[in-house]
């Protein structure tokens, strides 16, 4: 499906399948009012009414806002998806055209690596009609790359964990490297043991795969700011020892979205050719079983030198997590420091299932990039740190414990666990984001389908636009 920015002409309208968005106040103004009446469109928001005589499409909208138009479009377009039609055009706005782009290529999106015979549609070309080509070209083709990164972020999290293991999360890595012109760099087991990153190779011991560190850097001519981002790439979750039941182990290939995200959003940054440096660091590792696997009972040295107590092998993110943000802030002095996680199930309680939930030290910095998330279209919530959640990490044998000895709080106790890996002089740089439940869909919402959602792109393509 080709998206195409062109200029309104009368002829486009005579001949061609035109979509109109109307809300319940503006549906007594058209002119094909009467025909949407017997129809029975009230223009409720996510319904449609094909015209098919009339070659047009009208779609309801709720209100104005920018939800409302994402959504819509994302309504249409797979409406659109299941007809004879072969083009389809509509009308933009500067101030929308964001929206209008997202729904389009989000909601659009399919994936059919599996599907032996895909489901084939007959759109090829989708139009966006402005006045001018010249005024609207700038944030068309930026709204074009964000959205095709978080196209190729899903890409990655849709794939099998018998596709997309560390070994091949590292490959994958090298490609993208190479395609957009950055720097990568990848250890292995033996380099992982050489940093002394214990609590990450534990994790990954019972794995057929071996575990990977994954580093890639887009460096421009005149950065103005430095990022970090790191990702939980967990390419499997079984819970290892401590083992999720049969119904919880189904969806945790999206174990690894964290580290799909950060990969994302160095693909957007270096499309979009921004003035900042952005560093990726991805601990990819599989979780499984067998004698050879870490037990709860083990005490692991990280690689900061603290002692953590394993009492449930599925809190194994953190233990990830907590070796790649240390070596991170080694190698980078960065303004900027970020990690993303499928970490807790404890956020999706907290938040439901659409938001991400945010944690940190500096509530200016957390503020910024709930307005960044906002702006682009993303949900999060802040889930606010305090000293007496920190004791319930206590261990009676280690330093640390990687579970909390209470249950409530889940995900912000995790984020604290993680803070014992920030060094004091980033403890304001600092935010992790839980994309436990805004990383995947089995229903689709807003402009998500099935699968992969791509959470973290946007928002932080965003966010490096403005910083
Ligand atoms: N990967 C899971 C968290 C998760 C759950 C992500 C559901 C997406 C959907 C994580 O490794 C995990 O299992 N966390 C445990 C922590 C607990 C053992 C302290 C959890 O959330 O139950
Ligand atoms: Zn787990
Ligand atoms: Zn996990």
């Amino acid at each position: 499906m080709n998206i195409k920015l062109i200029k309104k002409t009368k002829e486009n309208v005579a001949n061609n399948l035109y979509v109109t968005f109307v809300t319940s106040d503006e549906l007594s103004a058209l002119k094909e009012y009467k025909l949407l009446q017997k129809a029975g469109f009230k223009a409720e928001q996510d319904t449609t009414c094909f015209l098919y005589g009339k070659n047009k499409l009208f779609c309801g909208l709720e209100d104005k806002s920018s939800e409302s138009i994402r959504s819509s479009c994302s309504v249409a377009i797979k409406a659109i998806k299941t007809t004879e039609y072969k083009s389809v055009h509509f009308d933009v706005k500067m101030k929308t055209i964001k929206e209008v782009v997202e729904g389009i290529v989000l909601g659009g999106y399919e994936f059919n690596e599996y599907k032996s015979t895909p489901k084939k549609t007959k759109l090829k070309n989708v139009y966006l009609e402005c006045n001018d080509v010249k005024a609207f070209s700038t944030a068309f083709e930026e709204a074009i790359i964000v959205a095709d990164a978080t196209c190729f972020t899903r890409d990655i999290v849709n794939q099998t964990p018998e596709d997309l293991n560390p070994p091949t999360f590292a490959k994958l890595a090298k490609k993208l490297a190479k395609e957009n012109n950055l720097e990568c760099e990848i250890l292995g087991e033996k380099e992982l043991k050489h940093e002394k990153m214990e609590s990450m190779l534990a994790v990954g011991r019972a794995s057929r795969h071996d575990s990977k560190l994954i580093h890639l850097t887009y460096k421009p001519a005149n950065a103005k700011k430095i990022i970090s981002l790191v990702g939980k790439g967990l390419t499997y979750d079984s819970g290892g020892l401590s083992l999720k039941p049969a119904t919880s182990m189904v969806t945790m290939k999206m174990d690894k979205a964290g580290a799909c995200a950060t990969l994302g959003m160095i693909k957007a940054v270096s499309e979009l050719k921004l003035d900042v440096e952005v560093h990726v660091f991805i601990g990819a590792v599989e979780n499984m079983i067998g004698g050879d696997a870490y037990k709860p009972d083990d005490v692991l040295v990280t690689r900061n030198g603290k002692t953590v107590e394993v009492r449930n092998t599925d809190a194994e993110g953190r233990l990830v997590l907590a070796d790649v943000l240390d070596y991170a802030q080694d190698k980078v002095q960065a303004d900027y420091l970020f990690d993303f996680a499928t970490l807790t199930g404890a956020c999706m309680v907290a938040l439901g299932q659409y938001t991400t939930g945010v944690m940190g030290h500096s509530s200016l910095l957390k503020h910024t990039l709930s307005k960044s998330a906002k702006n682009a279209g993303e949900l999060t919530g802040s889930l606010p740190f305090n000293r007496h959640l920190k004791t319930l990490l206590k261990s009676g044998i280690a330093d640390l414990s990687n579970t909390a000895s209470k249950p409530y709080g889940g995900a912000i106790t995790a984020g604290l666990f993680l803070d014992n890996f920030i060094k004091e002089e980033n403890k304001d740089k600092w935010l992790h984001f839980d994309i436990a439940g805004s990383a995947y869909t089995e229903t689709p919402w807003d402009c998500n389908v099935y699968g992969g959602t791509g959470a973290g792109v946007r928002m932080i393509s965003e966010f490096l636009k403005e910083v």
